[in-house]
């Protein structure tokens, strides 16, 4: 019996997402590959964006797995999720463009504002408080969330890596948005998709990525979280 058997699966009262759609803009960069293959692998439509069709086609080939390529434009619009994971400083104007295409979808926000310097990484302060308070502002007719932000890239794209043992931490102000992104990360092997709150606290979730950049650096890993007991 491994430890988490022995608690609930809050997967077990999740809505069925398997026909669903999933588009990722930025699917081109190390994380959105990542959840690209991770989500196709396990059986989702998936569709990679790009600021350009080509290079989206490009990797979309790469990975194989039924996976499609296009713009961001055509990405948001043929998806029913669609997964943000540009660069901070492209979030802003890459989103206000998306307005339209992305009206009724659902958004998961998965974008760490962070600086680095010196010292190592460090959480930014949007002036909306967090990205996923950003991306909510700019996309008032989507139903934003905010997820992934822990995930190692390198593990996401490791194909030697089976499983991915790790909880997802889930915001967001609409339940049935926050369970369908919880059933999204519940279809890779190994995660958990965890409700932790409302979009205002998204900003300590996606700063704690500088702490576990920090724990990476001293003990050479790719650390994940567990929220325990539940
Ligand atoms: N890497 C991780 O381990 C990790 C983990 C959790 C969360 N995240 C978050 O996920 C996001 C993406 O991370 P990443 O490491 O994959 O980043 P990345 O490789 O630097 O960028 C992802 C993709 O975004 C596009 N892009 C680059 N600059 C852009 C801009 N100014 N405007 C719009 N699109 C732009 C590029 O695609 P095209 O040129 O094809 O358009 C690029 O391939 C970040 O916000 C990060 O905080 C990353």
């Amino acid at each position: 019996m491994t430890s988490l058997d022995s608690v609930t699966n809050p997967a077990h009262d999740l809505p069925d997402v398997s026909r669903l759609v999933v588009g990722v803009l930025g699917g081109t960069g190390d994380q959105g590959r990542g959840l690209a293959y991770r989500l196709a692998k396990a059986g989702q439509q998936v569709i990679i964006g790009s600021r350009t069709a080509e290079r989206a086609e490009a990797s979309a080939a790469e990975l194989g797995l039924g996976v499609r390529g296009a713009d961001n434009a055509t990405t948001a619009r043929e998806s029913d999720i669609v997964i943000v994971a540009v660069p901070w400083d492209g979030h802003a104007a890459t989103l206000s463009a998306l307005r339209e295409e992305l009206a009724g979808k659902i958004v998961v926000d998965c974008v760490n504002p962070l600086g680095f310097d010196k010292q190592g990484a460090y959480a930014l302060k949007p002036e909306e408080g967090s990205a996923a308070q950003q991306a909510a502002a700019l996309l008032p007719d989507s139903r934003v969330t905010a997820a992934f932000h822990h995930l190692s890239a390198v593990l996401l794209q490791d194909e030697s890596v089976a499983e991915i043992d790790t909880d997802v931490m889930v915001l967001g102000e609409e339940r049935a948005a926050t369970d369908i992104v919880q059933a999204l990360a519940g279809r890779i092997p190994g995660m958990r998709g965890i409700f932790a709150g409302r979009l205002r606290n998204a900003h300590q979730v996606e700063s704690l990525v500088a702490n576990l950049i920090s724990a990476n650096r001293r003990y050479k890993a790719h650390a994940g979280l567990r929220i325990t007991d539940v």
